[in-house]
């Protein structure tokens, strides 16, 4: 159940408040008579005030070992995007929605954890160009978002969080039959990121979802609501470009089977509908209220995995005196991204 190997990494936690969480787990799992049954939901974000021991981010890889990967994985999501460390890949084609032109239906879920809508059985809707390369299906789409306007996502652009982040979840469609399988293969899922940022106006698909009389409907673990009619090619921002890596899924079992689209421009959603956001609980309806907000797994080590950009950023070609990055085809941009191409920061 814990693995010794893993300890020997925290010794790092050794100092700070970590310890503190690791004495807690250690007797929860050891000295309780009745230790916390293991399953597929023993996991949180933050630390539960009242009630028993729940693992958050930093133990979620120790209490589970199906969930090892969660600490000792490699390649694991979120991450902190340093714009000067991406590189330029000119074969990166843009990414290709295809909807059928139709408009889907869904149902809109407050699971205790996420705001998360999960279209009809019968609508399809799939991704493909970018770096896939195969057609990628939509399952759900998902809600993070912090307590305060300067959190709430879970990917970082240098060092700096937005307000919160849309994930939409596709699984390779063309090699596994549904989600599940997909999610513990290779090249099983694509996750295409969406940050979220706080402005006059919202963006319309992100109104169908939160307006008042919508998520009001979900305040509750568990409860849901029916949406029909939605547009998913309206949630996308108007940019063609991204950014790219490899890593993994942000919640347990934390299997490096994703690939990470995340788009260079935030959709925006207003004061009013970030507030019915934070009003949403962690828990039913019996149970004290506990905001969903901050549902968000800290930065994860990036360890030499590369970051791709479709950005051309030597299209300001002032600074690129000569051509010798065209001729390597890949290219760092460490003093030569122009804040220009970087809508992120609108
Ligand atoms: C993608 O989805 C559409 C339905 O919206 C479907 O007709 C099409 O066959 C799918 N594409 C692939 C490659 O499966
Ligand atoms: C997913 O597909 C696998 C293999 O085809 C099957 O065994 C499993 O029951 C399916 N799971 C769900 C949730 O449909
Ligand atoms: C990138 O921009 C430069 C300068 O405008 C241009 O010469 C080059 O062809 C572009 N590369 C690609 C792959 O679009």
């Amino acid at each position: 159940m814990i693995y010794p190997g893993v300890y020997k990494q925290s010794s790092t936690w050794i100092h700070g408040t970590h310890i503190l969480s690791l004495l807690c787990l250690i007797s929860h799992l050891t000295a309780q008579p009745n230790p916390p049954k293991i399953h597929e939901g023993w996991w949180a974000y933050k630390e539960v005030v009242q009630g028993s021991f729940v693992p958050v981010p930093s133990f979620w890889g120790l209490v589970n070992s199906a969930w090892n990967l969660c600490s000792v994985g490699k390649r694991q999501s979120p991450v902190n995007i340093e714009t000067s460390h991406m590189i330029f890949d000119p074969f990166l084609t843009p990414i290709k929605l295809n909807t059928g032109g139709r408009k889907v239906g869904g149902t809109m879920y407050n699971t205790g954890r996420h705001v998360s809508l999960r279209l009809d059985k019968e609508h399809l809707v799939n991704i493909s160009g970018g770096p896939m390369t195969y057609s990628h299906r939509l399952e759900e789409i998902r809600l993070h978002f912090g307590s305060e306007d300067g959190q709430g996502s879970e990917h970082l652009l240098n060092g700096q969080a937005f307000s919160g982040e849309v994930q939409l979840i596709h699984y390779n469609h063309e090699l596994y039959t549904n989600y599940t399988e997909a999610a513990k293969s290779p090249n099983g899922l694509v996750i295409v990121s969406i940050f979220m940022k706080i402005a006059e106006t919202s963006n319309s698909f992100l109104n169908r979802m939160l307006n008042r009389d919508t998520i009001t409907r979900i305040t509750y673990k568990n409860d849901a609501y029916l949406l029909t009619g939605l547009n998913i090619e309206e949630i996308y921002p108007e940019t063609h470009s991204f950014i790219t890596y490899d890593g993994s899924m942000t919640i347990p079992p934390c299997f490096e089977t994703a690939t990470w689209i995340l788009m260079n421009k935030p959709v925006y959603l207003t004061r009013m509908q970030m507030h019915s956001l934070r009003l949403l609980s962690q828990n039913q309806p019996s149970q004290i209220f506990l905001s969903m907000s901050d549902n968000v797994r800290p930065v994860q080590p990036l360890n030499n995995r590369c970051i791709r950009t479709n950005i051309n950023f030597s299209m300001q070609g002032k600074d690129c005196p000569n051509n010798r990055a065209q001729k390597l085809q890949y290219r760092g941009t460490t003093s030569l991204l122009p804040p220009t191409h970087l809508y992120l920061w609108d």
